[in-house]
This record gives structure tokens, C-alpha cells and sequence, in this order.
């Protein structure tokens, strides 16, 4: 049985440019608008909500299943993601389409011009996921994340026609999808995800209360920021997790994901939510502490040792029963 994570797989192509746009821009001129910025720097980055929970989950040595729709141009993508232990064998591939790319430019003002292909991504709503967990031996978990909406979609109600039980993750799709869209995404999940913001748009565009979300999922995690994280079960006290102090802070993008990497590894342990949040709280650290989504390298006493010395020793043993990271 294997934990299969669909949602989009991403590159990001990031530039700097050492000047300011505005100087650049003619305001009578805007409609012929055509400049070209020569740009001291490109960083390409791996990105793809389930690309980067499926690195999490590949890092804390479970074996989840990617499940997405790419371009040709994903081989050394691929290869990245194999070895660190993530079943690529089921991603679909494109034969017209790119795999999904979001390019900014950045000027020193901090101003941006982006654009987000989505390309091969669009595909994702061709996959039927029984015969990908039938390859695997059955699906403990399959989270529907962020991804083409029809695909998001498809995957929600497979899973509610076939029994699998799911974990909604929308994420980003929030803002994109209409009220109808994000009930059908929401309504018989095992375990909604979200950040504190999204968690009110939730409830404004489903128009059902918190207390009408937690009635259709069995369990709410709403991730707070530095603040930690509270999870949410209907009738019951929430348990509220402190995030793991941050070394030095860097740059946050891809924390969520991180965090969702790790509380589903202790999920698949069958360990309490108490210790999933935790678990979440501190792999989504390391990704605070460094440049990138999947740039962090664990080393298993160093990481066991930190979980201990947030959530105290008995809770840390727990979770080294079962943790094995790529380094000693
Ligand atoms: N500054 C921080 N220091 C320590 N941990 C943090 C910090 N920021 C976030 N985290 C951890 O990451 C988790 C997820 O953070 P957050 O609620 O910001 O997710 P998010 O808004 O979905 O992020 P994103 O979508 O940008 O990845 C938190 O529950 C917390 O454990
Ligand atoms: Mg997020």
C-alpha cells in the first residue's frame, strides 16, 4: 500500500535584473510595449506542490507515488526525484506539452514580471488513479492538491466512487475556484489542509461555516505561519503545535508542503495527529532555512535530535522508530 500525491510538478525559472523596470517604460508607448531585460542571473528551481511532498516524504524514507502530468523535458527532474526515493513511474508524460513553468523576472525595486505556463499540467485530467494504486498494491491515502481544476476534480470524485480515502490540499486552486468547485473538492475528505487565510476563504466561497467544514472532513489542519499549527476534529479540543524555532530565516516558499510531507509520514506510521503535526512543523523548518523548495539534506541524528529538543524526548523516539533520512 502506498500514499499516491497528485498535483502539479513545477519548475521555476528565476531571473534578477540589476536595474529598475520603470525606467524602462514608456507610459504613452505602453500599447507597442517591447523591451527586453538583460539579467544578471537565472536560478531554475524544482518546484510542484506534489513534487515537493513527494521529495519530503522520499527524505524521511517512505516511498510516495507522484502522480502528474509533465513534458519530455522532465528527465532530469525525474532522475532528481528517484533518487530520493519517489515512484516517478506513474507520471504522465505530455507528447505536445512542456511540463509546467512559472518564469519571473525580478528588478531591484522588487518588481515582477512573471508568467505561469501550465502546459502538460493540464493533462493531469486524463489520469485515472485505480490502476496506479493497483500497480502499487492499493492507495492508503491519495491527496488531491493543487493542480489543473478538471483534473482536481476527477481525482476527488474517483476517489469518492471508488472508496479511497482522500486528503484535500486546494491550496493556490482557492483563489481560482468558484464555491461549487471547492465543495465538490472538500465534501468526504479525510483531512483538509490550509493555511489560516485560506481557511476563511474556504468558508466564504463553500458558504458552510467552520463548524459545516469540519462536519464534511474528519479532520481540519490549519497551518498558522510561525505561529505552528492547529488541528481541528469535530467535537473534540484542537490541538494546537508550536512551529520549530527557525535558525536563521531565508526564504519561506514551499513551507506548506513541506510541512504536508511531514505530517503525512507520520500518518503512514500510524502515529497520533499530535506528533504528524509536529513532524510537519519541523521538516517545514528546514525549507524556512534555505533558498529553494527541495534544497534541504537530512541527517538523521541531527534531525531526531531537534525533534527532541522542541517536543521533548519521549515524542522524538517515536518518531525515530520510523525516520530514515538519506544521511546518518
Ligand atoms: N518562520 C517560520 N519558522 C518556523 N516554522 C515556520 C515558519 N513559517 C512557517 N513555518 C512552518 O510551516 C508550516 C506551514 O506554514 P504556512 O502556514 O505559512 O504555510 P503556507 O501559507 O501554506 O505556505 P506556502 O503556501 O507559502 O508554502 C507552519 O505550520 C510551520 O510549522
Ligand atoms: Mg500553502
Amino acid at each position: 500500500m502506498s500514499l499516491l500525491v497528485t498535483g502539479s510538478i513545477a519548475t521555476d525559472h528565476l531571473m534578477s535584473f540589476p536595474g529598475r523596470f520603470s525606467d524602462s517604460l514608456v507610459v504613452e508607448q505602453l500599447d507597442k510595449l517591447s523591451v527586453s531585460f538583460l539579467v544578471d542571473d537565472l536560478e531554475v528551481r524544482r518546484g510542484g506542490c506534489a513534487a515537493n511532498i513527494c521529495f519530503g516524504l522520499g527524505n524521511l524514507g517512505l516511498r510516495p507515488v507522484l502522480v502528474g502530468a509533465v513534458g519530455e523535458d522532465f528527465v532530469d527532474y525525474r532522475a532528481w526525484l528517484e533518487r530520493h526515493h519517489v515512484d516517478c513511474s506513474s507520471v504522465h508524460v505530455s507528447e505536445t506539452r512542456h511540463t509546467a513553468r512559472f518564469v519571473c523576472t525580478t528588478d531591484k525595486d522588487m518588481a515582477q514580471f512573471a508568467s505561469f505556463y501550465a502546459g502538460a499540467m493540464t493533462e493531469a485530467r486524463e489520469i485515472e488513479l485505480q490502476p496506479i494504486a493497483d500497480r502499487v498494491g492499493g492507495a492508503t491515502y491519495v491527496l488531491v492538491g493543487p493542480n489543473d481544476p478538471e483534473a482536481m476534480r476527477r481525482h476527488t470524485q474517483e476517489c469518492r466512487e471508488r472508496g479511497i480515502p482522500f486528503l484535500a490540499d486546494p491550496s493556490q486552486q482557492l483563489a481560482f475556484g468558484d464555491g461549487e468547485l471547492i465543495r465538490d473538492l472538500i465534501d468526504g475528505a479525510d483531512i483538509l489542509f490550509s493555511n489560516e487565510y485560506e481557511s476563511a476563504l474556504i468558508e466564504k466561497k463553500t458558504g458552510w461555516s467552520a463548524a459545516e467544514v469540519l462536519d464534511r472532513v474528519g479532520t481540519w489542519v490549519v497551518t498558522l505561519g510561525a505561529d505552528g499549527v492547529r488541528v481541528e476534529r469535530s467535537g473534540q479540543e484542537p490541538i494546537v503545535v508550536a512551529a520549530v524555532p527557525e535558525i536563521e530565516k531565508v526564504e519561506p516558499t514551499g513551507v506548506g508542503d513541506a510541512f504536508r510531507a511531514g505530517f503525512l509520514a507520520a500518518l503512514e506510521w500510524g502515529l497520533s495527529h499530535e506528533r504528524a503535526a509536529q513532524l510537519g512543523c519541523l521538516l517545514a523548518v528546514y525549507v524556512v532555512e534555505r533558498v529553494g523548495t527541495q534544497e534541504y539534506t537530512l541527517h538523521q541524528s541531527e534531525f531526531v535530535q531537534r525533534f527532541a529538543d522542541t517536543y521533548g524526548e519521549q515524542a522524538a523516539a517515536e518518531i525515530a522508530a520510523h525516520v530514515k533520512t538519506p544521511r546518518p
